[in-house]
């Protein structure tokens, strides 16, 4: 089918054949389509939508537009699993997740993304640690897959290459809130990694990228549906991002949670409680636990025998990074020079955080891009935040900003105060996992 037909049939709301979608893709990667047609192409799915079948098939053809990675020549002893959030602040689940899953017999090839907007980025965190590597070589890349069982790099220009050429231009058509767009885009990169299972953490609340509860419901049960029936067994969960996931925001700061939860100096906490609830279904799907149950012994195992934090060594230290980040976190990761504690204007229970505005004081910190391509400072952000039903006070203040001067933290300590509410009431602070989705 000609591009134009193929466009002029979305338009009038017809339902495109799988080998028209996948033909039409290619063209995309093969650049036969120009701009304009993609931006046609968008428009149309964003207003009229796509059958299950069509956003299937959109998804496979986006998976099969550049290289599909393959693990059956290595022999590995384990399956090969991933995850994959809709992102949030304060979301450092991949960094613990990684070689947690890795501790228990997984193999994990995670393509990790950049911060977008009030969200961080699990490379960004990475690039707080000095000399790490988040665009290796193949072989090297492979080798930690098969050794360290963990290896979380960059996207590559072979991975999807239609999705990026087709985000690009609907990030500039108002076309990006199309359910069967973002599906596809998603799954069609995770799925080019060569998955036996996937789990999507589906985020719900002011810091999430869909905007109502029902929207995030209605991503996470088309992503279950769609990447299943493309022939990867997916579950999604719905989970809580009213408050940020850690009580920390911003590159550095979460390499230090993260490092915390491996070596066992932090035992509890939202962060811990959603990664675990993750895991236990990475290892349902990936056949490494029969039972939730036998799931959480293993994992309990994992973290408790220091198994998760040696993976988490061994994927730092084989991307290029310091063979003693976890001995010496301190020395090796940046440390912003200012650190100001924000008080609320009066004692109180805080009742509710706009957690997309604290994502945003992060980024004008430096800690995120306000352009793509701009350089961002790792050591900058929001430490000790509040949690809701907290009580805030002189002696417990709702963050500490991390600054590179006086002026940017008195700056981000407005936009925390901004975000938060304090009142008199108790609260019940929200339910952290909301649905699983298989
Ligand atoms: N993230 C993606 O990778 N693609 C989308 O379309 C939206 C969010």
């Amino acid at each position: 089918m000609l591009p134009q037909e193929l466009i002029r049939a979305k338009r009038d709301g017809r339902e495109l054949p799988p080998e028209a979608i996948a033909e039409f893709v290619s063209g995309i990667a093969e650049e036969h389509i120009g701009d304009g047609q993609l931006g046609a192409f968008a428009m149309a799915v964003y207003l009229n939508g796509m059958s299950d079948a069509e956003t299937v098939a959109l998804t496979i053809a986006t998976r099969d537009s550049g290289q599909v990675l393959r693990w059956d020549d290595l022999d590995l002893p384990g399956p090969v699993l991933d995850k994959h959030s809709t992102g949030g602040v304060g979301d450092l689940v991949s960094l613990v997740l990684g070689p947690w899953i890795a501790a228990c017999g997984g193999h994990v090839p995670m393509v990790s993304g950049r911060g977008l907007g009030h969200t961080g980025g699990t490379l960004d965190k990475l690039e707080s640690i000095p000399g790490y590597d988040v665009a290796p070589d193949q072989a090297r890349f492979r080798r930690l897959v098969k050794e360290a069982g963990v290896a979380i790099i960059g996207q590559t220009a072979d991975l999807a290459p239609a999705d990026k050429r087709l985000y690009a231009v609907r990030d500039v058509t108002a076309t990006v809130e199309s359910l069967p767009l973002i599906v596809a885009s998603i799954l069609g990169k995770k799925l080019a990694c060569g998955l036996d299972a996937l789990v999507m953490d589906v985020k719900v609340g002011s810091g999430a990228f869909m905007p109502t509860y029902e929207a995030s419901t209605e991503l996470a049960t088309t992503i279950a549906e769609v990447a299943s029936r493309a022939g990867t067994p997916t579950t999604a969960l719905l989970t809580d991002m009213s408050q940020p996931l850690a009580p920390c925001a911003g590159n550095a700061l979460e390499v230090h949670e993260a490092i915390a939860l491996l070596t066992g100096d932090r035992r509890e906490g939202r962060l811990l409680e959603v990664t675990r609830a993750v895991a236990i279904e990475m290892l349902l799907q990936g056949g490494l636990a029969e039972s939730t149950q036998a799931a959480m012994t293993r994992l309990d195992r994992a973290l408790s025998s220091g198994a998760a934090a040696e993976r988490f060594s061994r994927m730092v230290a084989g991307l290029g990074g310091p063979t003693d980040l976890l001995e010496r976190a301190d020395r090796h990761l940046p440390r912003a020079s200012c650190q100001v504690a924000v008080h609320a204007d009066r004692p109180g229970i805080l009742r509710r955080l706009d957690t997309r505005a604290l994502g945003m004081a992060v980024v004008e910190l430096g800690g995120g891009r306000l352009q793509a391509g701009q350089a961002i400072d790792h050591a900058v952000g929001l430490s000790d935040i509040a949690a809701l039903g907290e009580r805030v006070d002189d002696q417990h203040p709702l963050a500490i900003v991390h600054a590179r001067d006086p002026a940017d933290a008195r700056r981000a300590a407005q936009r925390v105060l901004a975000a938060a509410e304090i009142g008199d009431v108790d609260i019940t602070p929200p339910t952290l996992i909301h649905e699983m989705i298989r």
